[in-house]
């Protein structure tokens, strides 16, 4: 791979007031602090309050991201949100946030799960240094709190709502240097909400069975989860041309600190090296890697020139690398 000439020139984040701590959590369902900590990583979650939307976390988010780029909404030339947690069935999540943005660009969304944003990143890259199209906004949004269902203790103490921004501008140099995008439709079944689309839609009978209530086989998730990272960001650096000892920060999706520690393990990524922010805002699916990378740039954590890999991974199950060379 050659690369894309694009850098990333602002970033954003957004996440809602309310903390939901795992002693909160233990209140409702028959867990504890020490098994959610012990087991996952994480304290406490963001849960979006009355008001707060997946578009309203992204618009945020995005105005936080286009202020740091220092260019106006006007200037945008394309908004991409990567959800699986719309705002509603229809229209795409993007329309409300191009409004409430003000932008005058065109807009659609983009669902891969938690792994949609890597996945939008390079879509959005391609068509920057295509140089057909201006700046664009890449989001990542979600309200995962609003499809789990409260009362199941293997879900509920995993996700979190937020959104995270970049915007995304021509550069001189290379500034996507390599990616993979991967899916494997065969395990669908793993990690889903069954009812509310095409195959099922919602009715009595769904809601009443909890049919629109996320599903997961966590265990399953967990086991393929870490080879899928493993293998895919080997790949990446493979295009790249380059070694872990290469990378300055690895950006992983937040699903799990143990999948994290395991995969960073096996890639020879030691811990100050890779970044992890779970603790206090869980799993936010499309969210995770954009969040973490606006909250790795404001701690000081990329310098320019520094390569930059990202990952995802979920459901589909579908997994996405990228490696970007720093260039602020
Ligand atoms: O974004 C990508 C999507 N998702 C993921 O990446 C999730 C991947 N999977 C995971 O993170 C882990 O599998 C979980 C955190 C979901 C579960 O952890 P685990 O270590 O795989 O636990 P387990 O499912 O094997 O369950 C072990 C025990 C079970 O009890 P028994 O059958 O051994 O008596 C569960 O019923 O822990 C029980 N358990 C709990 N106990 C206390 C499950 N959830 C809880 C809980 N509190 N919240």
């Amino acid at each position: 791979m050659s690369g894309l000439k694009v850098a990333i020139t602002g970033l954003g984040m957004a996440v809602p007031e309310r903390r939901v701590t795992n002693f909160d959590l233990a209140q409702t369902v028959d867990t504890s602090d020490e098994w959610i900590t012990e087991r996952t990583g994480i304290k406490e979650r963001r849960v979006a309050g009355e008001g707060e939307t997946t578009a309203s976390l992204a618009i945020e988010a995005g105005q936080a991201a286009i202020k740091d780029a220092g260019i106006d909404p006007a200037d945008i030339g394309l908004c991409i949100v990567a959800t699986c947690t719309s705002e509603q069935p229809i229209p795409p999540t993007s329309a409300f946030v191009q409004e409430g943005l003000g932008l005058r660009c065109g807009a659609f969304d983009v669902d891969a799960a938690c792994s949609g944003f890597v996945y939008a990143l390079v879509a959005g890259a391609s068509m920057v240094a295509s140089g057909a199209i201006g700046p664009v906004l890449v989001i990542g949004a979600e309200t995962l709190t609003r499809v789990v269902d409260p009362l199941d203790r293997s879900t509920v103490i995993l996700f979190g709502d937020g959104a995270g921004a970049v915007v995304l501008t021509p550069s001189e140099e290379a500034g996507l240097l390599a990616w993979d995008l991967g899916c494997d439709g065969s395990l669908t079944g793993l990690l889903g909400v069954p009812a509310g689309g095409s195959r099922l839609p919602s009715s009595p009978e769904t809601l009443a069975n909890g049919d629109n209530w996320l599903k997961m086989d966590g265990r399953e998730v967990f086991r393929r989860a870490v080879r899928v990272i493993v293998d895919s960001a080997r790949l990446t650096l493979d295009r790249a041309g380059l070694t872990a000892d290469d990378i300055a920060l690895f950006v992983p999706h937040q699903a799990n600190v143990r999948i994290i520690d395991s995969a960073a393990g096996k890639l020879g990524l030691p811990p100050e090296r890779t970044f992890v922010n779970i603790d206090r805002y869980g799993n936010t699916s499309a969210a995770s890697v954009p969040i973490a990378l606006a909250e790795a740039a404001e701690a000081g954590r990329l310098r320019p020139g520094d390569h930059v890999l990202l990952s995802g991974f979920g459901a589909g199950m579908s997994w996405a690398s990228a490696i970007v060379r720093w260039d602020r």
